[in-house]
C-alpha cells in the first residue's frame, strides 16, 4: 500500500497535543512525517522538525514558507495537520485546502461561524477533507457507545449528561505559562475559553454518540479566576434535534480533577457510562438488570469497536491510539478517493469540518446565551438551518 505524506504546523517541542498528533499519525505506517513549521520561533521550529527526522529542507520557519516549499515538489504533502493556538486555524487550513492539501485541524476549528462556513465551503470546492480533531471519537468503546444507541440498545435516548471538568487552570500564579496564557486570551482563543477548549468535545461527542444534533441551549459561564476576561467554567443545558435532553459541565478549575471528559447516556431502556480516564471499560445497565461491564477488546462488540480496538483484551490502550484511529480513516478515505471507492461510511468516521461548524455554532450560542443570563438561544449553524 503507498505510504502518504504529512506534515504539521504548530505541535512543537513542549506542546500539548503535538506529541499525540507524532503518535497517532504513525501508528499504522500510513503516514509518513516529512514536513513541518512546528514553532511560532522560527529557528526553534526548523530545530526540532529536524531532531524528529525531518529533513532540513522541509524543516519550514513559518506555515508560508511550509506551503510555498510543499507546492514545488512533486512529493508534496498529502495531508496537513494544524496545531496552533485557535486564532491561526482558519487562515493556515484555508490556504492548505486551496492548494488542494487535505487538513486536519485541531478544535475549535476556527473562531468565528463565519470563517468555519468558509472552511466547509471551501473543502467542498476543493473537493478535499477538512477533518477536524475531536480525537476522543476514536476510542473503541465510545464507538460502540455510537453502535448500541443506533442498534437500538437503550430504546429512544432520553437523557445525555456531558462533563469536561479539570483543575489544569485553578492556580493563579499560572497566569503568565505561555500555554495557558493564549488560553484566556480573546485575541488568540476567541469568544470562549473553556467551553471552545473542552466544553466542546463533550458536546460533539454527545451527538457522535447519539446520532443527534444540538438544537438549541442556555448557558451560565463564570470566570472563577476574576482577571480572566474568557471563562473557566461553563454549565450548558441543551436540546437535541431528536428529543434528548442534554446537560453539559466543564471548568478548568476543578482543582483535583485530571482529564475529566465523560458521557452518560440514558435511554428508555438501558444507560450508559464512559470515562476518558477509564477508556477500556464502558459500563452498561439494561433496564431491570444486573450492571454489565464492557471490556475494550472482549468478542462480539460491533463491527466499529472492534476495528477500532488495536490490542488484545486487557492491555490498556489511550488516546494517542484514539487519535490513531482518526488518522487510520482519514487514510482510508484517501486510499478510496485514488482507487476511485467510496469509502465504508461504517468505518470512516472522522469528524468533518460540517462538525467543526457546529461546534463554532454552538460556542457563540453559549457565549450569546450567558450574556443574556442563560436565555435559550438557537445552537444550529446558519449554514444549516
Ligand atoms: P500549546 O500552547 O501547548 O502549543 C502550541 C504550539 O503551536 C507551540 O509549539 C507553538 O510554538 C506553536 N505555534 C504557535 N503559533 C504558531 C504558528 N503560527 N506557526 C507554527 N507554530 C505555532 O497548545 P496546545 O495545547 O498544543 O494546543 C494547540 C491546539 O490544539 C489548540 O487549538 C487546542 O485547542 C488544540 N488542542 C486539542 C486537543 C485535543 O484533544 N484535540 C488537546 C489540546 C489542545
Amino acid at each position: 500500500m503507498k505510504r502518504l505524506n504529512w506534515g504539521m504546523i504548530g505541535g512543537g517541542k513542549g506542546s500539548q497535543i503535538g506529541p499525540a498528533h507524532r503518535l497517532a499519525a504513525g501508528l499504522d505506517g500510513h503516514f509518513n512525517f516529512v514536513a513541518g513549521a512546528l514553532d511560532h520561533d522560527p529557528a526553534a521550529g526548523r530545530d526540532f522538525a529536524q531532531s524528529l527526522g525531518i529533513s532540513a529542507d522541509r524543516a519550514y520557519g513559518d506555515w508560508r514558507e511550509m506551503l510555498a516549499g510543499e507546492m514545488n515538489r512533486p512529493d508534496r504533502i498529502d495531508l496537513v495537520t494544524v496545531a496552533t493556538p485557535n486564532s491561526t486555524h482558519y487562515e493556515i487550513s484555508k490556504a492548505f485546502l486551496q492548494a488542494g492539501i487535505n487538513v486536519l485541524c485541531e478544535k475549535p476549528m476556527t473562531v468565528t461561524e463565519a470563517e468555519a462556513e468558509d472552511l466547509v465551503l471551501t473543502a467542498r470546492a476543493a473537493g478535499r477533507i477538512c477533518a477536524v480533531n475531536y480525537g476522543y471519537t476514536g476510542y473503541a468503546l465510545v464507538r460502540h457507545m455510537r453502535a448500541m444507541v443506533a442498534r437500538g440498545d437503550l430504546g429512544r435516548v432520553r437523557l445525555v449528561v456531558a462533563e469536561f471538568a479539570h483543575g489544569h487552570h485553578a492556580n493563579a500564579a499560572d497566569a503568565n505559562n505561555p500555554r495557558v496564557r493564549w488560553r484566556y486570551d480573546p485575541a488568540q482563543a476567541g469568544v470562549s475559553a473553556q467551553f471552545a477548549d473542552c466544553g466542546i468535545h463533550a458536546l460533539h461527542m454527545a451527538s457522535f454518540v447519539t446520532g443527534q444534533q444540538v438544537a438549541k441551549l442556555s448557558s451560565d459561564f463564570a470566570s472563577c479566576l476574576p482577571e480572566r476576561v474568557l471563562e473557566d467554567d461553563a454549565m450548558v443545558n441543551f436540546r437535541m434535534d431528536g428529543g434528548a435532553v442534554g446537560r453539559l459541565w466543564t471548568s478548568s478549575v476543578a482543582v483535583g480533577r485530571q482529564h475529566g471528559l465523560a458521557l452518560q447516556i440514558f435511554g428508555e431502556t438501558g444507560g450508559l457510562r464512559w470515562s476518558q480516564e477509564q477508556p477500556n471499560q464502558l459500563f452498561y445497565m439494561p433496564l431491570g438488570q444486573r450492571l454489565q461491564v464492557i471490556e475494550r477488546g472482549e468478542g462480539n462488540l460491533s463491527p466499529e469497536a472492534d476495528r477500532a480496538s488495536r490490542v488484545t483484551v486487557g492491555h490498556t490502550e489511550g488516546m494517542p491510539l484514539a487519535f490513531g484511529n482518526i488518522y487510520r480513516d482519514l487514510a482510508e478515505s484517501f486510499f478510496a478517493a485514488q482507487e476511485g471507492r467510496t469509502p465504508d461510511p461504517a468505518i470512516t468516521l472522522f469528524p468533518t469540518a460540517e462538525d467543526g461548524l457546529r461546534s463554532v455554532a454552538a460556542i457563540h450560542a453559549a457565549v450569546a446565551s450567558a450574556k443574556a443570563e442563560g436565555n435559550w438561544v438557537d445552537a444550529r449553524p446558519k449554514l444549516f438551518r
